[in-house]
């Protein structure tokens, strides 16, 4: 049974709709949390209550519910893996209150609308330097091959810095900090695994020890040298060494770390999610081909080019419908939250989930299907603004999404001008959710020239 926004507006906990056996949910949850969440909220609707002793979950799967819950950023605080926290440190996505509000009004300038067209010839540039070497009939797997290219391009367009020939060494870094936010690797979420020194705790400490190595130097390096330019890094050290907004050397660190770590897998698993679509949609690639060639001919694009690649766009924004980059925001409850006429008790954890959401047949008929079409302008007015939320919303909201965007349709448009590639025949496709969600198998794809 469904139920509406409405339904739930009248009910109290103890009535709301969830599973009989807690036990056996959080079993499943843990298990496969994606087929969980999407069936949960099929069978029990728009709230979903699992309740075990004192502690209660809620997954919300009403538009209405999500942009309630995103927008009282009071009360429901955001959740981030307690082995991401520890290596960011109060960066702007782990940080509250007072100090999140002033971080972001310091960081928001760097990302208006200006900053970020002209990023877009430093972005191109990055995507050409690393697929020149892409060579006709190779297979490459698109998942290290676009976060390496993500990791440059954060480099270069937010710091300044030259990460490509550090991609590699910085990618397994990341990667090995980040495997271990995998939704549920115990191992390391767990504070009491964490005396046993297991393995995988040595690979995150001397991982996340590289990270540390690797940014200090870079902070290091500009603190000395010139550090005039406009971009995150530059801007930061002038602000210290004025000795204003009382930034130390610590939170300069956490905030480069912050940017490095959620700016490029965010960007990159998107888009190895949208080569495998276009891959698996000739005729979607067709149309996609057709905009690139008419509005690019033989240049390259430009920051200025995004506003006329529309189809490619449409494109990019499918793609994060069925494979949103963050498929799970999580809240905790600081005091009772009213939301929609029912309590929330402090201490609750509230689940949004972009994945399920973004598969609703109400909001997306056939959801399953690839159908840039349902971004018009008309298609995207006659849906909720909150059916779709791959970058959040309210407060929290992604302070990259400009970025997101353009760094997404021109790495569509750079390739796609010279580039189709083919998922490898036969080769298994699984969903790997981690912080972000990731191809289980990886992506192995065959480059063929266009001709
Ligand atoms: C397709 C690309 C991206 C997606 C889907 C994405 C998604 C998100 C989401 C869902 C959040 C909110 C999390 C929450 O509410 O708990 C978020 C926050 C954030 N994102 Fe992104 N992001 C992307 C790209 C980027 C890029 C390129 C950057 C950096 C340039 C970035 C930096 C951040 C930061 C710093 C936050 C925390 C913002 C705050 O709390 O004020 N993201 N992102």
């Amino acid at each position: 049974m469904t139920h509406s926004a409405t339904d739930a507006i009248d009910a109290c906990p103890a009535n709301l709709p969830g599973p009989r056996n807690p036990w056996l949910a959080y079993a499943a949850l843990y298990r496969d949390p994606l087929g969980y969440l999407t069936r949960a909220a099929r069978k029990h609707g728009d709230v979903v209550h699992i309740k075990i002793g004192r502690k209660s979950d809620f997954l919300l799967n009403h538009p209405d519910l999500v942009r309630a819950a995103l927008l009282d950023h009071e009360n429901l605080r955001r959740c981030v893996h307690r082995p991401l926290r520890r290596v960011l440190g109060k960066g702007l996505l782990t940080c509250r209150g007072e100090r999140h509000k002033k971080q972001r009004a310091l960081l928001q300038p760097m990302f208006t609308r200006e900053r970020i067209v002209a990023l877009g010839d430093v972005m191109v540039g990055e995507i050409t330097r690393r697929t020149d070497r892409w060579r006709e009939g190779a297979t490459l797997d698109m998942a290290p091959e676009m976060l390496e290219l993500a990791i440059s391009i954060a480099g270069k367009a937010l710091f300044d810095v030259d990460f490509s020939s550090k991609a590699a060494g910085l990618r397994d870094a990341l990667v090995t900090v980040l495997q271990a936010t995998r939704f549920n690797n115990l191992a390391v979420a767990s504070k009491q695994f964490e005396k046993l020194s297991l393995p995988i705790h040595r690979r995150f400490a001397r991982a996340a020890e590289k990270l540390e190595t690797e940014i200090r130097a870079i902070i290091a390096e500009r603190q000395k040298g010139a550090s005039e330019g406009p971009d995150l890094l530059s801007i930061m050290v002038r602000l210290q060494k004025q000795s204003r907004k009382g930034l130390t050397e610590q939170k300069i660190r956490d905030q480069i770390l912050t940017f490095l770590m959620v700016g490029h897998e965010t960007t990159a698993t998107a888009l190895m999610w949208t080569w495998y679509l276009l891959s698996e949609n000739p005729e979607v690639a067709t149309k996609l081909y057709s905009e690139v060639d008419h509005v690019l001919g033989d240049r390259l694009p430009s920051g200025q080019d995004c506003d006329r690649l529309p189809y490619t766009r449409m494109v990019f924004a499918e793609s994060m419908r069925l494979y949103p980059p963050v498929w799970l925001l999580t809240r905790r409850a600081v005091g009772d939250v009213k939301i929609n006429g029912f309590v929330i008790r402090s201490g609750s954890y509230v689940h949004l989930s972009p994945f399920v959401m973004h598969r609703d047949p109400r909001y997306f008929p056939e959801p399953e299907r690839f159908d840039p079409e349902r971004w018009t302008p008309e298609a995207v007015a006659a849906r909720p603004k909150f059916s779709y939320f791959p970058f959040g919303g309210g407060s929290l909201q992604c302070i990259g999404e400009g970025f997101g965007w353009m760094q997404g349709v021109l790495t569509i448009a750079t390739l796609a001008r010279r580039w189709q590639m083919r998922l490898v025949p036969g080769h298994r496709i699984e969903l790997g959710p981690h912080i972000t969600l990731r191809s289980r198998y990886g992506m192995p794809m065959k480059l063929e020239r266009r001709r």
